[in-house]
């Protein structure tokens, strides 16, 4: 090889590794939101979007107050110390996920928030709702079981609901129309429990 080209190259490799390096140690002091020219002008994780405001890189996201860019779910990890800045958060397969028994918050991927595990737990989503207990919604933010369906603590989930003198299998398939656990299951059927006088009126 030309021992100018050669020499060049390397001048050019140089100048890429070094203009690269900056990159990575050079950050400054505008906020998410705040204006900016160049990347360099962000605070770090973030990036200068059309030479105009600051935004935190690809799986990292803004803190309440716009001052840090903070892990989010997503971010390559190879450990769980890179993913300490969410909450709740693990390194699993390579990536900032949520630990088990936790659920991203839909309002902000930083943040992992604790799986709804019985009826009337906070929930965001029916999803949530529907993947714990099957037969539920997510209605003001509770978890609910939908119409004729009740919660039973023996499965952990909403099972369809029997009343008095319907078929049932399961002392607690059985129901009283005000959700009273006043019946149980006698000979397949749903009926009083012994000494609850008034359950037949309901
Ligand atoms: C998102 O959650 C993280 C972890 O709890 C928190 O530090 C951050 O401030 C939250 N972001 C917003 C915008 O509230
Ligand atoms: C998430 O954001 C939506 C709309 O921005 C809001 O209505 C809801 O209350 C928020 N949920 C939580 C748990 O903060
Ligand atoms: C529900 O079941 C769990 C075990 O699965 C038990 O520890 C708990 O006491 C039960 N709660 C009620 C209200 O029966």
């Amino acid at each position: 090889m030309n021992d100018q080209i050669f020499k060049l190259l390397l001048l050019f490799a140089t100048f890429r590794s070094f203009s690269c390096l900056e990159q990575i140690t050079e950050y400054g002091k505008a906020k998410i939101g705040e204006r900016c020219e160049r990347d360099r002008n962000c605070i770090q994780n973030a990036y200068c979007r059309a030479q105009m405001t600051c935004l935190c890189d690809q799986y990292y996201s803004p803190t309440f107050d716009n001052s840090m860019c903070i892990a989010s779910a997503g971010l390559s990890c190879s450990n769980d110390v890179v993913c300490s800045t969410m909450s709740n958060a693990v390194c699993r397969q390579g990536v900032c996920a949520c630990k088990d028994s936790y659920i991203l918050d839909i309002n902000n991927s930083s943040n992992c928030i604790r799986r709804p595990s019985i009826v009337g737990d906070p929930c965001q989503r029916t999803d949530e709702c529907q993947d714990a207990f099957d037969r539920a919604m997510c209605i003001n933010e509770r978890c609910e079981c939908i119409t004729l369906y009740h919660f039973t603590n023996e499965t952990r989930k909403c099972i369809q609901s029997r009343f008095l003198y319907n078929t049932c299998k399961m002392d607690y398939e059985c129901i009283s129309f005000d959700n009273e656990d006043i019946l149980e299951c006698r000979n397949g059927e749903c009926v009083c429990k012994e000494g609850q006088g008034t359950c037949s009126k309901g």
